[in-house]
């Protein structure tokens, strides 16, 4: 079987560049098509087993109101974009040595009215979270929906990101960002490069 390869469209040099002068990169026109589109019949298929992000351990925490399903391997189709991730993570360790040695993921769903306030994925180093990522799976998005991601990079300036479909953002994990209130519905699957094993 021939070695699985990164999509042409993911070009590690410049990811590994952006990353490193400015703490993000983004991935425009990241898949196939064909692939997209068995990807968004997987989340669709299963949007009735998401669950409300915002509790966990029976805690209701009012920073965000999207909806997520955590991957597994049985969701086969998803589980090749976290083979894709696990890929650009040995380029990353290799090149920032960042010791990643696990992805975690979930779908998320921002129905029209949903957000996800201003937060860290890491902050303060508490977990092993070192790259997060999120590619967009709807099939639209116009550009009056809202639902931009906003990220300061580490330099400190901000950007407003729209979730145009077949985008992957990938950052740094300890940047400050945010998913202004979605006017639509809005889909993807976040992704976290982890220098740890397990679930936050
Ligand atoms: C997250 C997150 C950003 C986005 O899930 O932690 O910040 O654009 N997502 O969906
Ligand atoms: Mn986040």
């Amino acid at each position: 079987m021939d070695a699985i390869q990164l999509p042409k469209s993911w070009s590690v040099d410049r990811i590994l560049d952006d990353l490193d002068q400015h703490g993000f990169s983004i991935v425009d026109d990241a898949y196939e098509t064909e692939y997209i589109v068995d990807l968004i019949a997987e989340c669709t298929h299963n949007l009735a087993r998401f669950r409300d992000a915002a509790i966990q351990n029976g805690i209701v925490s009012n920073i965000r109101s999207d909806h997520i399903l955590w991957l597994n391997p049985d969701l086969k189709v998803s589980n090749q974009h976290v083979q894709m991730l696990e890929i650009l993570g040995q380029a990353l360790n290799r090149a920032f040595y960042l010791g990643i040695k696990d992805v975690e993921a979930h779908f998320a769903c921002y129905n029209a009215g949903e957000f996800y306030a201003l937060h860290k994925d890491n902050p303060q180093g508490k977990n092993g979270r070192m790259i997060s990522s999120v590619y967009y799976l709807h099939d639209e998005w116009q550009a009056d929906w809202g639902g931009e991601l906003r990220l300061q990079d580490k330099n400190g300036a901000w950007h407003v990101l729209a979730p145009k479909p077949n985008r992957m953002a990938l950052f740094q994990s300890d940047l400050l960002h945010e998913v202004l209130l979605a006017k639509h519905q809005r889909l993807s699957i976040t992704a976290w490069l982890r220098s740890d094993s397990g679930i936050i």
